[in-house]
């Protein structure tokens, strides 16, 4: 079944420069044909979108939607005051081991639910609140159940009643062991109050070893050696960067590893937010995800990151919406989605607004119009809602 979108007002592809007067077709799950209105192929059903702005679906590349419990106390206790610490991890790690399947893939579902509706359709998410090889083995196989991609961070947080050295031997051997099957990456908190540089690269060459792609949580707390790390390991991502040195980010211009930037995490935790200028004018391939966590971060809104990216990061709407759409796919190393092309995933988002810059112009207002997700029309234009 085919379907001829038309009428598009401002096309951004990341296939080349924005199209005005555009048409789309998508055919199953693919996109068919990307070009002039005028020489639009026919299709078995068309959608005028009506001069709206048409984009590639956000890629959410950095999630954490495997856990239960509520952490509001510690988001109203930081908010007056109190500094972010990684050991707050804990406190969702109890509620998550407590919680049935049932009610972690329904708060999985939920959050999945509110992000495609927001106009993300690719999602990465990870393991990290169960911290035993059984929890996050039942993390992992959940998250594959609902997420695009899915990441294994057994190496979040050292368990209390477990010694680091245990530990990481654990998350080493029988805890990948028991997951690789069901995730495509390893991820490690590399920071103060997590793991130090060589217990991070123990876990990431363990990973590697056994065929996983690599990321890392890196420089969100402060200056450290997680950037300098990712890059020796070859990972795909290092996530957060809030605290880079003119180093890390040489460094990172010179690899292929993209710096995803958490924007809504470092103001839920009262940390500057990162210097994205720096990196994008030293070449670095940046991505912006949400983060989306019940403890440091806890939105979906991809649209949030980007206007904060341009109203208070000195990004281009252009730079900060290919940032969160094909530096997303970059950082999760797929050339399928973040691009409308022929023979890209059908991923298709419709501004309620005719250009993407009413995504910082009109900061906080619900602008999603329409969302296709692998050629399912998963939000339905107003018009058709309303009948
Ligand atoms: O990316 N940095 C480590 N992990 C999450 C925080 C998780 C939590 O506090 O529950 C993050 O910010």
């Amino acid at each position: 079944m085919s379907v001829l979108i038309t009428g598009i007002g401002e096309l951004t592809t990341n296939d080349g420069p924005p199209l005005a007067d555009a048409a789309l077709v998508l055919d199953g799950d693919r996109v068919a044909w990307v070009g002039p209105a005028a020489a639009a192929p026919a299709a078995d059903s068309a959608t005028d979108v009506e001069g709206r702005a048409v984009l590639p679906g956000w890629v959410d590349s950095h999630t954490h939607l495997v856990f239960a419990g509520d952490r509001t106390a510690e988001f109203a206790a930081r908010m007056a005051g109190e500094p972010y610490a990684a050991g707050g991890i804990a406190v969702t790690v109890a509620a998550t081991r407590a919680a049935s399947d049932d009610q972690l893939a329904g708060v999985l579902r939920r959050h999945v639910a509110e992000a495609v509706a927001q106009g993300t359709t690719c999602l990465e998410t990870k393991t990290g609140y169960g911290l035993t090889t059984a929890d996050e083995l039942r993390s992992a196989t959940l998250a594959a159940a609902h997420a695009d991609e899915v990441t294994f961070l057994g190496a979040h947080l050292v368990p209390a009643g477990v010694s680091t050295e245990d530990y990481v031997n654990l998350v080493c051997g029988e805890m990948l062991d028991a997951v690789t099957p069901h995730v495509r990456w390893a991820d490690v908190f590399c920071e103060t109050g997590a793991f130090d540089e060589d217990e991070s690269r123990a876990v990431l060459t363990a990973a590697k070893a056994r065929g996983l792609g690599l990321r890392v949580h890196g420089n969100q707390l402060g200056y450290g050696p997680g950037v300098r790390l990712a890059v020796e390991v070859g990972a795909a991502s290092v996530d957060h960067c809030t605290y880079l040195t003119r180093s890390d980010v040489d460094s990172l211009a010179r690899s292929a590893t993209v710096a995803t930037l958490l924007p809504a995490c470092d103001l839920s935790t009262r940390q500057p937010l990162p210097n994205a200028r720096q990196l994008l004018d030293s070449g670095v391939t940046v991505a912006l995800a949400t983060n989306c966590n019940p403890g440091s971060s806890y939105t979906s809104s991809m649209a949030f990151c980007v206007a904060t990216a341009v109203l208070q990061m000195r990004m281009s709407v252009e730079e900060a919406v290919r940032a969160a759409t094909w530096g997303g796919a970059r950082a999760l190393r797929r050339d399928d989605v973040g691009v409308l092309r022929a023979g890209a995933r059908a991923d298709v988002h419709v501004l309620d607004a005719p250009s993407v810059t009413h995504l910082a112009y009109r900061p906080g207002v619900p602008l999603t119009y329409a969302v296709w997700r692998k050629g399912v029309l998963e939000r339905q234009p107003h018009h058709q809602r309303d009948r």
